[in-house]
């Protein structure tokens, strides 16, 4: 149910669905991911082929978008080349609460075109998501990575300040591979150590910042809070300008429920042209856990939302005839389940109660004689007589 609150959204703001493999060659992540990202050094599932080909459990989505765009040479269509997907992810993390070795992403890409708004229309995606489910307990974090020049500019003052701090031989080895990658240390005296280091988002040039400012903005206009959080570091290297996370205040240690930014390289870094995108990926576990840690379930606060009709057969010839009434509501668009199996009256309300349908219907031996029957709605327990033979009609007039 929460994958298809965020599929529904997606596909309203003209996103469709992309089915990508499993494992793709190794080499599209280190090359992707990047090589001083945790993602790529020490958590890849890798393996070898028959062929003796090193392939790999994709860690993340984004990469093989990239690759299959341009396989299939959608960069050269209509753009953006606006793509959603869903599935199991693999990083050999220690496992813990919200953390685990096989994961669920739900992610989105907007392909080909570098546009603040697309930014806040991608933001406002997941934001709304996680609205419609309920979740209050979280917040919005955005910085900017600036462009190419931007990075540039920042990492000259960063890199002599990091030379000035004494470091060990590991974590300095990280820093010269990616010196953002320190503020990813959760280590005090390394915090303590880079407390007044140059931040980024003070190096911007003109064209970064006005369109982090245009960022800002749009997300005002759409009633989205944020906080600045310039000391943020994603995980992954690919990100240029916006990048933004969300994190949920139930969770504990593994608080991010998403996070995307753009990435301006990352095609041309893979064989393709030099086009821009940006998306987001989010951890479908988590958002489970922050549903549960508010006191909402997943399953059953949400699959109300989509079961119109729940028939309560009481025999099985009015289970016959209910199995012809599921047919005529389910192909008038509604969405209608039967209590199957040998339920008591009880236990099937109780089951319809729990699956929050809106409108009940109970056969039993005086519906099959005269054909009438009674919905029942459930948020009240009003009652309306109907003819079964006009079940649909009644369902468009009560829905
Ligand atoms: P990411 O931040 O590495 O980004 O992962 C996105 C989300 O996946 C995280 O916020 C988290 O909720 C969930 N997640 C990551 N690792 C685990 C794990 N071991 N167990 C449970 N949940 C996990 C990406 O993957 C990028 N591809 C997102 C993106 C798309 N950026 C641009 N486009």
């Amino acid at each position: 149910m929460v994958l298809r609150k965020f599929e529904e959204i997606s596909l309203a703001a003209n996103y469709h669905l992309i089915e990508l493999p499993v494992f793709e060659d190794t080499e599209l992540f280190t090359r992707g991911v990047g090589e001083s990202t945790d993602v790529v050094t020490k958590e890849m599932y890798t393996f070898e082929d028959r062929g003796g080909r090193s392939l790999t459990l994709r860690p993340e989505g984004t990469a093989g978008v990239m690759r299959s765009i341009i396989e299939n040479n959608l960069d050269r269509g209509q753009l953006p080349v606006k793509v959603f997907y869903k599935g199991p992810f693999f990083r050999a993390e220690r496992p813990q609460a919200g953390r685990y070795r096989q994961f669920y992403q739900f992610g989105i890409e907007a392909v080909g075109i570098d546009d603040p708004y697309l930014d806040a229309e991608v933001i406002s995606i997941a934001y709304k998501g996680f609205k419609k489910l309920g979740l209050n307990n979280f917040e919005l974090h955005i910085t900017s990575l600036g462009d190419e020049e931007s990075r540039a500019r920042h990492r000259v003052e960063f890199t002599k300040f990091l030379s000035q701090i004494d470091l060990d031989d590991e974590t300095r080895s990280r820093v010269n591979k990616n010196p953002l990658r320190i503020f990813d240390d959760k280590r005090t005296d390394i915090q303590q150590k880079i407390a007044s280091a140059p931040l980024l988002i003070d190096y911007l040039n003109d064209v970064s910042a006005s369109k982090f400012a245009d960022l800002k903005l749009a997300l005002t206009q759409l009633d989205i809070p944020f906080t600045l959080n310039p000391r943020m570091v994603r995980g992954l290297d690919y990100y240029t300008g916006t990048a933004f996370e969300f994190v949920h205040g139930g969770l504990g240690a593994q608080s991010g429920i998403g996070g995307g930014g753009r990435y301006d390289g990352l095609m041309k870094t893979l064989g393709g042209q030099d086009l821009s995108g940006i998306g987001f990926g989010l951890g479908i576990d988590r958002i489970i856990l922050a549903l549960e840690s508010e006191g909402l379930s997943a399953s059953a606060q949400l699959a109300g939302e989509y079961l119109d009709l729940f028939i309560i057969p009481i025999n099985s010839a009015a289970k016959s005839l209910g199995l012809s009434l599921l047919e005529e509501a389910r192909n008038s668009g509604f969405v209608a389940d039967m209590g199957f199996g040998d339920r008591s009256l009880k236990g099937a309300m109780k089951a319809a109660d729990k699956l929050s349908a809106r409108y009940v219907l109970v056969i039993g031996e005086s519906e099959l004689q005269s054909g009438t029957g009674k919905i029942k709605r459930m948020s009240d327990g009003f009652e309306e007589s109907i003819t079964l033979s006009s079940l649909v009609n009644a369902l468009k007039n009560a829905l």
